[in-house]
């Protein structure tokens, strides 16, 4: 940007005109920062009291009646003042004022004047000036804020072909477009890296689409994927290492919908040893009760539309692990998209405040309905790790610190009685999903196999009489009244 001044052509002033910002410079200043910034008044040395003088001199000059832009004009010419004159023109228009009357001369003299500056105003004089008003060189970002600002942009502008040029020569840094990244959801990715203990975290649309681009990612044409069938089976695992080229292992732990336990450290120590990956779902068991990473698992993953977010009103996924691991990730994603929304980033965010407390209070009460539920005659058996009769109980205890909110259970009765069962309750919602504040139950027969026959999902372990409740943070005592009332309802 030259050092041109900006002058009215009435009236000519040379004292006090500042040349137009530049905009490399001014673009990301908060207004208020940019207000008080000392601006070059002169070559000479002016003293405060000449610049006093100068400014009663400006009042005085001032008609009543002068819009923005005559102070504009008469400052020398800034983007804030061009702002109040922009301000003062919708004021008018809002009074049903003249505008044309009062402002025609001077309208005419800032587009003469715009046009001698379109290094600096040009784009304003663009035909969509009116949606980009007040925005067009980029919103001051709020750092006092307590909270994090949404950015809803869909790409990311450079103020001139050299700043692009840079970031294509690695001398600039900036999202560019984004599928490729925003800095709400930078923020909701290293608030999970912190709780995992990762270096990286990527976060994407929903759990579905972090394993599909995971799996796409790590796992090259030809290679294998290990799946755990029966999570005490560890020679399974070790054989399906000998037999085949492993590249990942691949399993949830704990897993839907009974709650069996992987052993992480052992199974991360073969798989490692034979040169495979291990990547944990640790959806059920939150990044609070268990540390996949710690144990050992190269990646974690988690459908963050649960306990993460929290609130049932959000679909997402994340994974996190090494950089070296997360960043061949983040760049199919970035091709394949599947990007966060950045509201739905902030959702997150403020939902992952209160992980603690919600996670204490779920912990807390599924455990005590699990113990209580195994001991009422109406049900059959209770699947939930902080119980002694789970396979797994000692395992859970060693590896997770809580055995987090869902406890599955089979009713005494077939499945139309086990529909009445939770038809009777008055406070969970009969959906699918679990972790949120609210409770949720579901009877997996139908919910998620109706497609099956009853042969079929026996196969699978999935009897009639199945239910899974996702307890939410509403109060134990209402929670277990409610419970005891339907099953007296049976
Ligand atoms: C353990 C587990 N992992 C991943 C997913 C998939 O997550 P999303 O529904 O967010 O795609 C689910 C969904 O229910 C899940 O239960």
């Amino acid at each position: 940007m030259g050092n041109t001044h900006l002058s009215s052509p009435s009236k000519p002033k040379e004292t006090h005109s500042t040349p137009p910002h530049d905009q490399s410079q001014s673009a990301h200043k908060p207004k208020t920062q940019e207000s008080t910034d000392p601006q070059p008044i002169d070559e000479k040395e002016e003293t405060l009291e000449d610049v006093s003088k100068e400014m009663n001199a400006e009042e005085e000059e001032e008609e009543e009646g002068e819009c923005g832009f005559c102070l504009f004009m008469k400052g020398g010419g800034c983007k804030d003042r061009f702002i109040e004159w922009e301000n003062c023109v919708m004021e008018r228009e809002k009074n049903k004022e003249d505008v044309v009357g009062m402002c025609s001369e001077v309208t005419a003299a800032m587009f003469k004047c715009m046009e001698a500056h379109q290094d600096y105003y040009g784009p304003v004089l663009e035909k969509e000036e009116e949606i980009k008003k007040g925005e067009r060189l980029g919103r001051g970002i709020v750092t006092d804020s307590i909270t994090t600002p949404v950015v809803n942009t869909s790409a990311y502008f450079f103020k001139k072909t050299s700043e692009l040029i840079d970031l294509k020569e690695g001398r600039r840094a900036s999202f560019e477009y984004g599928r490729y990244g925003n800095p709400t959801t930078v923020v909701a990715e290293e608030k999970i890296s912190a709780l995992e203990g990762a270096e990286s975290t990527l976060l994407l649309a929903s759990g579905m689409c972090a394993s599909t681009v995971m799996l796409l990612a790590l796992v090259p044409a030809g290679g294998h994927i290990a799946t755990v069938v029966d999570p005490a089976d560890v020679h399974a695992l070790e054989s399906a290492l000998y037999k085949n080229q492993v590249t990942l292992f691949f399993t949830e732990t704990p897993t839907n919908p009974f709650l069996r336990c992987v052993d992480i450290e052992l199974v991360s120590k073969l798989c490692h040893s034979k040169g495979a990956l291990v990547c944990v779902d640790g959806t059920f068991a939150t990044p609070l009760n268990q540390k996949a990473l710690a144990l050992g698992a190269d990646i974690v993953l988690h459908s963050a539309t649960k306990y993460i977010a929290g609130h049932n009103d959000v679909l997402a996924g994340c994974i996190s692990g090494s950089e070296k691991l997360i960043a061949p990730v983040r760049m199919l994603h970035n091709v394949l998209g599947g990007a966060l929304n950045p509201n739905a980033a902030y959702l997150i965010i403020r939902g992952m405040k209160t992980l603690h407390l919600r996670i204490q209070q779920q912990n807390t009460t599924a455990l005590k309905m699990a113990r209580l539920l195994e001991a009422h005659p109406e049900v059959s058996r209770v699947y939930y790790p902080g119980l002694a009769s789970h396979p797994e109980h000692y395992l859970a205890k060693r590896q997770m610190t809580g055995f987090g909110g869902v406890v599955s259970f089979e009713i005494n009765g077939d499945l139309m009685t086990t529909a009445k069962f939770i038809d009777a309750l008055k406070i969970p919602y009969i959906a699918p999903s679990f972790g949120g504040c609210e409770s949720i139950v579901d009877q997996p027969a139908i919910m998620s196999y109706w497609d099956l026959s009853q042969l079929e999902r026996a196969k699978f372990g999935i009897k009639d009489n199945l239910v899974r409740f996702s307890f939410g943070v509403e109060d134990f005592e209402d929670l277990k009244a409610d419970i005891l009332q339907a099953l007296e309802a049976i």
